[in-house]
């Protein structure tokens, strides 16, 4: 009753002022107006980054990037929440393990960030099935629609995570602040489907505002859609103005100035999705996305997005990528990264991006009045240099202004000057600024700063804080650039240059500070009515440097250090939990009584610097040392492949209808879903009995960008073909291998056994499952597996019948792994990846030695002694080059970390994520490597440490 009482109250409040109410004292009301989100009242500026857990299999990590996040100012983190993840089978769902999600949302709660959950029930994320269960394709009704079958299937979904996600709201004391309904659902605008999953919702107990992402600049938007049935409480749009062809990483914003629209007037912009990286369509490797959607991208796009548009919801795409580990990922556009040339790397690396997102994100955090603003027509800073733009906006409560300076010059780097002559609330000034081509600076006018008036500064505000009874302020600009800030007072204060070249001037109760951006200058100012300011005025290399962490006793400032978690007061202690890479200076600013500093377990020795702070240093990491990857031993598999082979026992693939969109090409139906197989590879044994005329066997395979087949008979290796992929028109598959082609495979003489059983052994490599991103539901439903196979004969209609039968990965056998883990090799059948299996009697031989036709399996083993309290991410390498004639699944301890190959994509090194990796103990390597002829196989290969921090 109670709940329902709230939906009610939901629905009936969702016009101006949203308000959801709380349901126990530990609760928080979270509302929304035109202008930003409330929770309890207080207007939040929303900074979200993307995080998929399901491409971090290791709870423990979770942590370490939430942190991550939450250190560089995001106060969110948006979550996609994988149906295919959890549900091997209909009716069978797994909330355990790596897959446990209270323990997910816990631990963001932990680390003090809201969630935006985004449950789909269609996810996209380049991610198979775009998060559709591969057992989705065997059920009627197209997907993405009110129609019956996938009704069923996606409530069936939605019950199963929505309560989870009820339980962890803000209205409970939990994170979850916004639920997101499906994901750019632009085509086929069945409206009762979009709302038939938000009333599913509320009947599951989600009370905070539903939101949803819309496509490609809100093309579907009609206004039916966003008032009518089916609108949700806060649409939001998704942008990737810079594409995604990492290959030039120069080009520089092909799709546009990525301006979030406003799609209703009473509600915030929400910016759900805004690119923060890229999928490596061309194979330019990760680098050259993180380039492409670099610091200068980010200062350009984020800041006029921010001023220009007014958004204060943002989320952006990705925060951190992780892996497509077993076989997670969609096939077509990505490989087993899914680092998205991310602000954190996949091994959860710190890069320039994260430091421009510090410090757009403390800003966010630390000046309150950019939660309410309108638009100001003109601009009240005119430009004396029209290669300099100004744009602003205003707080209608405070008078606060924010201008946006920008170059218009967006195709080269030049820097240009200009004289800003601005009516600033408090009075008009003449401040020289400059801006390089591809950036733009967001400055402040008429801003109460801690107990400070800003007048108005030509520097950034990064952040401020009320330290120990003074005001300390980190304003930045880019090197070498001239800056001016102005203050007020009552009185002329005393102004002390602690560091740097400042020039002061007071006039008029304007106190006039001028300077160039280089390195840290700091400026004392006392006196003058106000209490004390430290005023840090840096480039932005120097306030990438600092780290704000709050305490029970206020905030502190550090800088120095890799990273600083959080921070603690503890009587004259300063505690901080920090990661350093270095040996080198840390500096705190914290209040006066705090005079010892202990970073981790070590009590660093410190000593006080004028500007007030505490001075110490921090220690190097201990060097790791990694073992080299030696004692390999070898077994060829594929028994399948040879006549003798028992398969008695496989499922009999005799169906003659499917439920699949597509009709199949020969009968009887061969698609391996059909069958339960659903994913990685699957085998076929086809028996007939032979008349002699028989000369050739036609085989079509579909199985995603990258597959391929391989194809005996009688247990002679007749050759390879590369899989069918998906088809842009949607309609229908590729036809797989033109005519005649590889999918022709010729019998050569003396293979037949004319009147007895000859058997053909297919091995299909399944790729994944295509997205349903066009919701046409056929690319989706395309067929894994064989789609057709004929025996030819020279005899006109005499072909014998092919009895057929299929073998795949069981769906749901590895309960820790889950139901992505494994295909249907013999070797993974057989257990031959898991730690345990007994390899004592395989042969010596190393992965880089001759591979035969078909698969052969590789072992080792070896020992970790990382040093204790630190954090060494690890990879695997494949030095060499790759062939594209072999593919190869890597497992670590069992679970199937990645594949590699000359035609599955650039990567050349994996990560082997702490977790599924024993620092300090022995770890067990597996490859099955999949050769279609002779060829030298893959490595030598190594284990690297891809950085080093004493830390966490
Ligand atoms: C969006 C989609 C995301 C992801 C992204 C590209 O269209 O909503 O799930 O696929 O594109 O990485």
């Amino acid at each position: 009753m109670r709940r329902l009482l709230s939906v009610f109250l939901v629905m009936l409040l969702s016009s101006a002022l949203t308000v959801v109410p709380a349901h126990t004292a530990t609760a928080h009301e979270v509302a929304y107006d035109k202008y930003s989100l409330m929770i309890d009242g207080r207007r939040v500026v929303l900074q979200s980054a993307e995080f998929h857990y399901f491409r971090l299999p290791s709870p423990p990590l979770w942590r370490d990037v939430f942190q991550k996040f939450r250190s560089a100012g995001f106060n969110a983190v948006s979550l996609y929440f994988s149906w295919a993840y959890h549900s091997p089978a209909p009716g069978e769902y797994d909330f355990t393990g790596v897959r446990d999600v209270d323990r997910l949302l816990r631990t963001a709660r932990e680390a003090g960030l809201y969630v935006i959950a985004r449950p789909g029930p269609y996810i996209n994320a380049e991610s198979t099935g775009g998060g559709f269960p591969a057992w989705l394709k065997n059920v009627p009704g197209r997907a993405r629609s009110s129609e019956a079958g996938y009704q069923a299937a996606y409530r069936e979904w939605l019950h199963r995570i929505n309560p989870i996600l009820a339980r962890h709201q803000v209205t409970r004391g939990g994170p979850v602040v916004l639920y997101n309904a499906e994901n750019e659902y632009q085509v086929n605008t069945d409206a009762a489907y979009m709302q038939d999953i938000q009333d599913q919702a509320r009947a599951d107990g989600i009370d905070v505002p539903i939101t949803t992402n819309d496509c490609c600049d809100a093309g579907s938007w009609s206004s039916t859609w966003a008032t009518g049935p089916g609108a949700v409480q806060i649409p939001g749009v998704d942008d990737y103005p810079q594409s995604f062809e990492c290959a030039t990483p120069d080009v520089w914003g092909p799709w546009g100035e990525g301006l979030t629209e406003k799609l209703r007037g009473d509600i915030p912009v929400f910016a759900a999705e805004y690119q923060a990286g890229a999928i490596d369509l061309g194979n330019a490797g990760y680098d050259k996305c993180r380039q492409l959607t670099g610091p200068a991208f980010m200062k350009y796009f984020y800041k006029n997005n921010l001023v220009t548009t007014g958004a204060t919801m943002f989320s952006y795409y990705m925060g951190y990528g992780g892996t497509n580990w077993g076989w997670l990922a969609q096939p077509n556009d990505v490989y087993t990264s899914y680092d998205y040339g991310a602000a954190i790397t996949e091994a959860r690396r710190l890069t320039p991006k994260y430091d421009e997102f510090k410090r757009q994100g403390y800003f966010l955090q630390a000046v309150a009045p950019l939660a309410k603003t309108d638009a100001v027509t003109t601009s009240p800073a005119a430009s004396s240099n029209p290669a300099l733009t100004t744009t602003a906006r205003a707080n209608p409560d405070t008078g606060t202004q924010f201008v946006l300076v920008k170059h218009t010059d967006r195709a080269a780097t030049s820097t240009d000057d200009a004289t800003l002559d601005w009516a600033a609330p408090d009075g008009r000034h003449q401040v020289p600024v400059r801006v390089a081509g591809r950036d733009a600076h967001v400055l402040v006018a008429g801003y109460d700063l801690g107990g400070q008036r800003l007048v108005l500064s030509s520097s950034e505000i990064m952040t401020h804080a009320l330290i120990g009874g003074r005001d300390v302020a980190v304003l930045y600009g880019t090197a070498g650039s001239p800056g001016t800030t102005v203050l007020r007072y009552d009185s002329r204060p005393e102004v002390k240059v602690l560091d740097g070249a400042v020039r002061a001037a007071y006039s008029g109760n304007d106190l006039r500070l001028d300077y160039d951006h280089d390195g840290l200058a700091r400026v004392l100012v006392t006196g003058g009515g106000r209490r004390p300011l430290l005023l840090l005025l840096g480039t932005d290399e120097a306030a990438a440097t600092f780290w704000r962490a709050e305490t029970g006793s206020g905030p502190v400032l550090v800088r120095g250090t890799e990273l600083v978690r959080s921070a603690a007061v503890q009587g004259d202690t300063v505690r901080l939990s920090a990661d350093s890479a270095v040996a080198g200076p840390v500096e705190v600013f914290a209040a006066p009584a705090a005079r010892r500093l202990r970073i981790g377990a070590d009590d660093v020795r410190v000593t006080r610097t004028p500007s007030g702070s505490l001075l110490g240093a921090t220690r190097a990491p201990e060097q790791p040392s990694l073992p080299a990857l030696t004692g390999w031993r070898a077994r060829a598999e594929a028994p399948e492949a040879a006549p003798g082979f028992d398969d008695s026992r496989w499922t009999a693939a005799d169906h003659t209808t499917t439920n699949s969109p597509h009709a199949p090409r020969t009968l009887p139906v061969l698609y391996a879903d059909d069958y339960g197989y659903h994913y990685g590879n699957v085998w076929y044994r086809g028996h007939f009995t032979a008349t002699g005329a028989e000369t050739r066997i036609d085989l079509n395979a579909v199985t995603g960008l990258r597959g391929n087949y391989l194809v005996w008979l009688n247990g002679r290796y007749l050759g390879a073909a590369a899989g069918g992929v998906e088809a842009d028109s949607g309609d229908q598959w590729t036809p797989p291998n033109p005519d005649p082609g590889p999918g022709h495979f010729d019998i050569p003489a003396g293979t037949l056994k004319p009147g007895a059983d000859n058997v053909i052994a297919v091995l299909v490599a399944n790729m994944g499952h295509n997205d349903d991103w066009i919701a046409d539901d056929l690319r989706f439903k395309q067929p894994r597996g064989l789609v057709a196979a004929t025996v030819a004969t020279t005899v006109t209609g005499a072909a014998a019948p092919v009895m057929w039968r299929i073998q795949g990965g069981a769906a749901g056998a590895d309960k820790v792994r889950g139901p992505l883990n494994n295909g249907g090799l013999y070797g993974e059948r057989t257990g031959w990846h898991l730690p345990s299996y007994p390899d004592k009697s395989w042969q010596a031989a190393a992965p880089a030695t001759q591979l035969a036709p078909g698969v052969t399996w590789y072992r080792t083993s070896f020992r970790l002694g990382l040093p204790k309290g630190h954090d060494v991410p690890v990879g695997l390498r494949f030095g060499g080059e790759p062939s594209p004639a072999y593919r190869v699944l890597i497992f670590l301890n069992g679970w199937n970390i990645g594949q590699y190959g000359g035609d599955i994509g650039p990567q050349r090194e994996f990560s082997l994520p702490a977790g599924l990796l024993d620092e300090h103990g022995t770890n067990t390597l597996a490859l099955a490597v999949t050769a279609e002829q002779p060829v030298a196989g893959a490595g030598p290969l190594s284990l690297f440490a891809y950085g080093n921090v004493r830390g966490e």
